[in-house]
Order: C-alpha cells, then structure tokens, then sequence
C-alpha cells in the first residue's frame, strides 16, 4: 500500500531506491520535503479560507499527505524512525505554519479589499433632498392671515359639516330661500335639518353665539357647493369669513378694513370699487372689486374690458342677526365679509383656470417655491 501511494507521486525515487532496505527511507524522506515543497507552492496560490482549509485536509489531516508517510514507520528500522518522525514534525510544523501566516496575509487582503470597495469620501457633497413649499392658496391665505392678525382679528374655525339652523336660518334665509335648493346645496339629512356647509358665514353666528362683543374674527375653510368643476367653479372651495362687531362700527370700518386687505395682497396703489348688493345676512351689503391685476383698469379680455374683477361679498351685519344671538342691535353693529379663498389667489398670480389649483401639477406648483 505504502509503495502505490509512493509510485503516484515520486515515481522516479520509487524506482531509484525498489527493493533496498534503505530505499524505504531514503523514500519516505523525499516525500517529506517534497510534501513541504508542494504545500507551500499550493498555499502560495490560496485565495480563500475555503481553499486553505482544503489544503489543511490535503497534507495535515487524517488522511493527509504525512498521515499517510507515518503509517509507515514501521517498515523503518530502529535508527531511521526517529530521523523521520522529526523530519515529518517540522514539516507538519512548516506546513502549519504557512498555512497561519497564508491566512493571515488573505484576512489582510480581505479586509483591504473591503475598505478599498467599501470607501465613503464624506467630503463628497450630499444629494439634495426635494424641499416642499407652499401651494399658492396657502401663501395667499397666510399673507391675509397676517394683515387681519396684526388688525388684532383672532382666528375662529367652525364644522364642514353644518346644521341648517346654523347654515340658513340664524344668518336671516328662511326655508324656501333660493339658496337652500337641493340644487345648490348637499344636504345630508333628508329633512335639510344637516348640510355640508356652502358658505364659511354660519362661523359668525357660533362665534357671535359663544363670545360677547368686542368681536374680531376671522374664518378660514372649506365649503360645498352643487357645482360643475370647470375654470371658474369647483363643488368645493375656500372662503375667508370675516366678522368685527363692536359698538359704533361703521361702513367706514369695513372699507378700510377691506382696502387694507386688498392692499396687502395686491398693491399699495391697487384700487377697489364697492357696489351696492343683497345678502339675507348684510344690510346694507356691497361687493367689492379690484382694479384688474392684468390691465391695471384699463380693459382687457381677463376683465372683459371693465377695468375690475369681483373679489368678494361684504355688509353691515343685518339687525336680526345680531338679534338672533342676543346681541342688542340699538347697542351694537357690526360688519361682515366673505371671500373666496381660489378667487383671491387666481387673482394675485393672474391663473385663468380653477383647475390649476387642485391638480398637483408640479410644473405649475413649482412656480411658486
Ligand atoms: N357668504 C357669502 C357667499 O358665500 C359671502 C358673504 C357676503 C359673506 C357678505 C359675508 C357677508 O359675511 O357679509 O357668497
């Protein structure tokens, strides 16, 4: 058995050294370096930890290369067996230690290769993250916001969802009123007791409700209406309400209320017009227009060659409103208005259609960042 394992590999010693005592050993000893030599050349080329513990198995383990020269010894004489046992220890010795250093030097590779591929120059500058900004209304309504605040207005909000006695009856519009019509209105109680709110007004009554006089308030949110959407209309909306209920308040306050509203928003020197109109809840009421932001009052097509845009709706507050929340009107008046939030920003950016406003368009939205 010996002497077939020999043949494979050291065919030429085998042959030399057949059928002397001496050969036997002389052959052993061979092996023995050239098992040394072999390992090493091998662990030269070991990439991994995988290949290098293949190559433990192949010369260290049980049935390894100098396993197998040890199986041997017996057929070694006296003298010989300890020249080859040492012999076989230091290259079991070598072998190991080669195979220590071989995988040390491959950790070390490793690792290098892992810090060259893993590298991060955090000098390099970073991705910028896409910052959001306001949509346009909210920039609008931020700005009127703060020209009522600094008027010393509070900001008071109320339900979408509304009762009619709130939404119709207490702002004086009875039952039978065009503008409780199913046809304008969504009701969601089939007895029109509940609807979706189609104006921000009713804020006034519950405000006027729950607070006495000085009132100074301001309403921002959403109101629906029977509506097709197109470019001038949308079954929901916003409006700003406005409420100022005081003793002695006059026409005059609710101009120059409103002019500085309008000035604010549009310009110093943008004028506005005050037209004599109704609403159940005003009385007297107006509607207010602005100079055209396009033409600057001279005619154009954005205002049909009048030279004014309507903005909003205004009045001194009607007697049997403040009546109804049990505010005397001898003693007291007040002034209201109310103003479409879409309106007033599709006027101070010149936007033709209503649409642009819901869509999400980035295009037109990042006009305004
Ligand atoms: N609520 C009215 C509308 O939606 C606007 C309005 C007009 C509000 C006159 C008021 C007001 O407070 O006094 O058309």
């Amino acid at each position: 058995m010996f002497f077939c394992e020999i043949r494979k590999s050291h065919r030429i010693h085998f042959y030399l050294c057949l059928g002397t005592a001496k050969g036997i050993y002389f052959i052993m000893k061979a092996t023995l370096e050239k098992l040394r030599a072999e390992a090493w050349r091998e662990l030269e080329g070991a990439r991994d930890a995988r290949e290098l513990d293949s190559l433990r198995v192949k010369y260290l383990g049980k049935k390894g290369g100098i396993t197998a020269i040890l199986k041997q010894m017996g057929s070694l004489s006296a003298e010989e067996r300890p020249a080859i046992g040492a012999l076989a220890n230091s290259v079991r010795e070598d072998i190991e230690g080669a195979l220590a250093s071989r995988a040390e030097s491959i950790d070390a590779a490793a690792l290098s290769e892992r810090l060259r591929s893993e590298k991060l120059d955090v000098t390099v500058p970073g991705t910028p993250a896409a910052a959001g900004h306001r949509h346009p209304m909210s920039i609008v309504l931020d700005e009127a916001r703060d020209i009522f605040i600094s008027m010393g207005f509070a900001v008071a909000e109320g339900p979408e969802i509304e009762l009619s006695e709130y939404g119709f009856d207490k702002l004086n519009t009875p039952p039978g009123h065009t503008v409780r019509g199913w046809s304008d209105t969504f009701y969601i109680a089939r007895d029109e007791s509940v609807h979706l709110r189609s104006q921000t007004s009713p804020v006034q009554v519950r405000y006027m409700e729950a607070h006495r006089p000085p009132v100074r308030i301001i309403s921002p949110g959403g109101v629906y209406r029977k509506d097709e959407l197109d470019a001038s209309h949308s079954p929901m909306f916003h409006q700003l309400e406005g409420l100022v209920v005081d003793r002695g308040i006059t026409f005059g306050d609710l101009k120059g209320t409103l002019n500085t509203l309008v000035q604010g928003i549009y310009g110093e020197d943008v004028k506005t017009r005050f037209r004599p109109h109704h609403f159940p809840f005003t009385e007297p009421s107006c509607e207010v227009d602005v100079q055209c932001v396009v033409c600057g009052g001279t005619g154009c097509r954005v205002c049909k060659g009048e030279g004014w845009l309507e903005l909003l709706g205004a009045g001194m507050v009607h007697p049997k409103v403040l009546a109804g929340v049990g505010i005397d009107p001898d003693e007291y008046s007040g002034f209201a208005f109310g103003v479409g939030i879409e309106r007033m920003t599709m006027l101070r950016y010149t936007i033709d259609d209503l649409r642009l406003l819901y869509e999400n368009d980035l295009r037109f939205l990042r006009q305004f960042a």
